[in-house]
């Protein structure tokens, strides 16, 4: 297998965890390039659900190497949290989970400071899962932030604390009336943590390196989705990362011409948790139904998620910033007992059709989806295990998306488990 992405093409939820644990199985090392413990990725086994925020899902495969590389910002609490969770399900971690040194800390504050963050935010909250994630990235750009490799240098980390614990508590007291943090209780936290995280530590940059010219297969999970790009995203209603293929490098170490295949995960409509423009959203019965049957509710914060049609133009978009070379069509069997299915082919807006995802909010929430009717299918589809055997409208449903999107659907998922996967 060559070195292979995985990565949300939507808004997040797409199913990636479904996939990577599909195709874990093919891998010696799983890598999870940016990020942290606000995805939620879900994988079922033999009926039973885990839900997986740090850790890559090829976890719950034996034997497989997990890396959480430096792209990443890592919740000490969540990290073993999720070891505990590891541990009840008798799943063998030994030897088997990296951090690289050059991952960032979460912090106390930068959690404390996301929930007031959003809260003060009234009427334009971006709707984070107030894990963290966005202070903890700020620290890291203004070059102020606690890397892995810190945690083993007392004196630089005590500075560095000290500093941002002052800072921090400014914001606490004076813009949002909290009790101060007291730095000795975190000093004091972190120095356990340190050391509990030690063994886990290494140069991940050099192993997956290494591991790719030992023609290792190696296989990154993106977390979040492309529409949540820093960059590419809705901004500012998206993730404080880049999610998308070039993130995979700059997350990982591994050099950008290592990589050979970028798979696209696609639900078979749409849908995202949070706020933000959302031109095919279906805010009524439609909606509901898709949101019901596929259950959406999020992984990691149970809020239910907003519901609608496939979008076209918002998965070209995607195909392109990621250089996809296929996709995996997740959640096919939610439509199973739809009548009519849509695909958004274009936007109109001021009275002109457009064909190309905006960067301007203003334009993009003003844009109005022009949609183009299929037929549903009206059958169970979630036992079926070859292209061939899905009724008509279900295929030339897939032809439309694949015709759309100008590359093949590689995987096509038609449950939850494992063995509901049609691979074409
Ligand atoms: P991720 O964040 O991309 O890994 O996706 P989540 O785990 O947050 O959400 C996807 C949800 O859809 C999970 O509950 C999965 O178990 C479920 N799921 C994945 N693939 C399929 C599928 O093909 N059909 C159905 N019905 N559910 C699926
Ligand atoms: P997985 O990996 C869906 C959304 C949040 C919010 C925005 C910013 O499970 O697909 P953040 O906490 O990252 O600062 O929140 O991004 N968001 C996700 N939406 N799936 C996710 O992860 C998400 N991670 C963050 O809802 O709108
Ligand atoms: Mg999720």
């Amino acid at each position: 297998m060559p070195v292979k992405i995985i990565l949300g093409a939507q808004w997040g939820d797409e199913g990636k965890g479904k996939l990577v644990d599909v195709v874990a199985s093919e891998s010696d090392y799983v890598i999870r390039y940016q990020g942290g413990a606000n995805a939620g990725h879900t994988v079922y086994i033999s009926g039973k659900k885990y839900v997986l925020h740090l850790l890559p899902s090829g976890i719950l495969t034996p034997g497989i190497k997990c890396i959480l590389g430096n792209g990443m910002v890592i919740d000490p609490d969540a990290f073993f949290e999720e070891l505990e969770f590891l541990d009840k399900n008798e799943i063998d971690y030994k030897n088997r989970i990296f951090i690289s040194d050059r991952a960032h800390i979460i912090f106390p504050y930068h959690k404390i400071i996301d929930q007031h963050s959003e809260k003060s935010l009234n009427n334009h909250k971006i709707g984070t899962t107030g894990r963290g994630i966005g202070p903890a990235y700020v620290d890291k750009f203004n070059r102020k932030g606690i890397r892995v490799a810190e945690l083993f240098s007392d004196d630089i980390l005590k500075l560095r604390l000290e500093k941002n614990i002052n800072y921090f508590n400014k914001i606490l007291v004076e813009q949002y009336f909290q009790q101060p943090l007291k730095f000795e209780d975190i000093l004091e936290k972190t120095k356990i943590i340190a050391k509990q995280l030690e063994p886990f530590v290494v140069d991940s940059s050099k192993i997956v390196f290494d591991a790719w010219k030992a023609k290792k297969s190696l296989l990154l999970e993106g977390a979040q989705g492309s529409l949540l790009d820093i960059d590419f995203g809705t901004y500012p209603y998206v993730t404080s990362s880049n999610p998308i293929s070039g993130g995979a490098s700059s997350g990982s170490g591994l050099p950008p011409t290592a990589i050979e295949e970028v798979v696209g995960v696609m639900k078979a409509y749409i849908t995202r948790v949070g706020e933000g423009p959302f031109p095919t959203e279906e805010n009524n019965k439609i909606g509901e139904k898709l949101r019901e049957e596929g259950n959406e509710f999020g992984a990691t914060t149970g809020r239910p998620r907003r519901c609608g049609w496939f979008d076209a133009i918002a998965a070209q978009y995607s195909v392109r910033i990621n250089g996809l070379t296929s996709f995996a069509l997740t959640k096919l069997d939610v439509l199973d007992t739809f009548d009519e299915i849509k695909i958004c082919t274009s936007y109109e807006y001021n009275g002109k059709s457009i064909d190309n995802f905006p960067a301007s909010l203003h334009v993009l929430t003003q844009c109005k989806p022009i949609y183009k009717s299929f037929p549903g299918w009206k059958e169970n589809i979630s036992e079926i295990k070859n292209i061939i055997d899905l009724p008509q409208n279900t295929k030339n449903y897939i032809l439309a998306i694949e015709n759309y999107c100008g590359i093949p659907a590689k995987y096509i998922s038609v449950g939850v488990n494992r063995r509901q996967i049609i691979r074409q």
